[in-house]
C-alpha cells in the first residue's frame, strides 16, 4: 500500500494520517487523528524499497518516539511484525491507534527500556521472535556512541543471514546547529561506531558482507557467519591502534 500525500508534510496510508516532524521534536505528539514521525519523504521511499526488495517481515527498532515508524513500517507490508524499544513511558494515543487499527498482533512496543540494557533487549528479542531470525534492525534511538554500540552487540547476531542493520542519523557530529551545541559536543560521535563497522566489514566480510553509508543512514548487511554474543572490538583487525577519538 502506497501513501497519498496532501502536502509536503502530510500523508495518509492504510487509513492513518501521518505528519512529518522537522523541528521542535520534544513538543510533537501523536493523537488519534495524526501520527508524528521523524522521517523525510526520501527516507520513507527508502524504507519502502528496502522492505519490499529484501522481503522484510520481522523488524526490530530502537527508538519508538511517537509511534510513527512503527505504524508506517507495519503499513508498508501487511506481513511485517514490528517490535519497538524506547526509554520513554508508554503513549496511550499510540497504543490506542494500534488497537483501533487491529495491529496488536503485529506491533509490539516496549517502553521504559534503554537500548543499552543488553539483558532486557535480548529477552525481548527471544520473546518476540522465538526460533526466528530478524530481517531488519533499525537503530534510531539515542544516537550516542556507547549506547548504539551496546545495541549492535546485543542484537546483530539475531539477524538472519543477509539481514540488514540500519543506523539512522549517524552523522550528527558533522552537521550544523543544533548538533554543535554543548549537549552534543560533549558526546563521542556516533561516527566512531561507523568506523568500527567499516573495520569489521574489511576484516570479516563473513560477518558484515556489504555496507552503504549515506548522510542520514548507514546500512550494514549481515554475512553468513554465526557470531553469537560478541565484543565488537575483538572481531576486527586494527593493529592495536584504534581508539574512538572523534
Ligand atoms: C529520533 S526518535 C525516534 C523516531 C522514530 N523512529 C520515528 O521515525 O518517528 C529517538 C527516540 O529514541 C529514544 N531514546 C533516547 N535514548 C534512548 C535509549 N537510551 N534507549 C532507548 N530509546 C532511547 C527517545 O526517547 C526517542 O523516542
Amino acid at each position: 500500500m502506497d501513501e497519498v500525500w496532501s502536502d509536503e508534510n502530510t500523508f495518509v496510508m492504510n487509513g492513518m494520517k501521518f505528519c512529518l516532524i522537522r523541528q521542535n521534536f520534544n513538543d510533537a505528539r501523536t493523537t488519534k487523528d495524526s501520527i508524528a514521525i521523524i522521517k523525510n519523504r526520501g527516507m520513507i521511499d527508502r524504507y519502502k524499497s528496502l522492505i519490499r526488495e529484501n522481503a522484510v517481515t520481522n523488524i526490530l527498532e530502537f527508538g519508538i518516539f511517537e509511534g510513527g515508524s512503527a505504524l508506517l513500517l507495519a503499513a508498508i507490508d501487511e506481513r511485517v511484525k514490528f517490535v519497538g524499544i524506547d526509554i520513554r513511558p508508554p503513549s496511550p494515543a499510540v497504543l490506542g491507534l494500534i488497537r483501533d487499527h487491529g495491529l496488536t498482533d503485529r506491533i509490539k512496543l516496549y517502553y521504559n527500556t534503554s537500548q543499552g540494557d543488553t539483558a532486557r533487549v535480548q529477552t525481548i528479542i527471544k520473546t518476540e521472535f522465538p526460533g526466528k531470525r530478524i530481517d531488519m534492525i533499525i537503530d534510531d534511538a539515542s544516537h550516542q556512541y556507547e549506547l548504539s554500540r551496546a545495541s549492535f552487540e546485543a542484537s546483530f547476531h539475531y539477524l538472519k543471514n543477509e539481514g540488514l542493520y540500519l543506523i539512522e542519523d549517524w552523522a550528527w557530529a558533522h552537521w550544523e546547529e543544533p548538533y554543535q551545541t554543548q549537549l552534543w559536543a560533549d558526546m563521542p560521535a556516533l561516527t566512531n561506531l561507523i568506523f568500527e563497522l567499516v573495520m569489521l566489514c574489511g576484516s570479516r566480510p563473513d560477518i558484515i558482507s556489504e555496507m552503504s553509508v549515506q548522510k542520514a543512514i548507514a546500512i550494514f548487511r549481515k554475512g553468513g557467519q554465526e557470531v553469537g554474543n560478541f565484543s565488537l572490538s575483538k572481531l576486527y583487525r586494527h593493529r592495536n591502534r584504534w581508539t574512538p577519538a572523534l
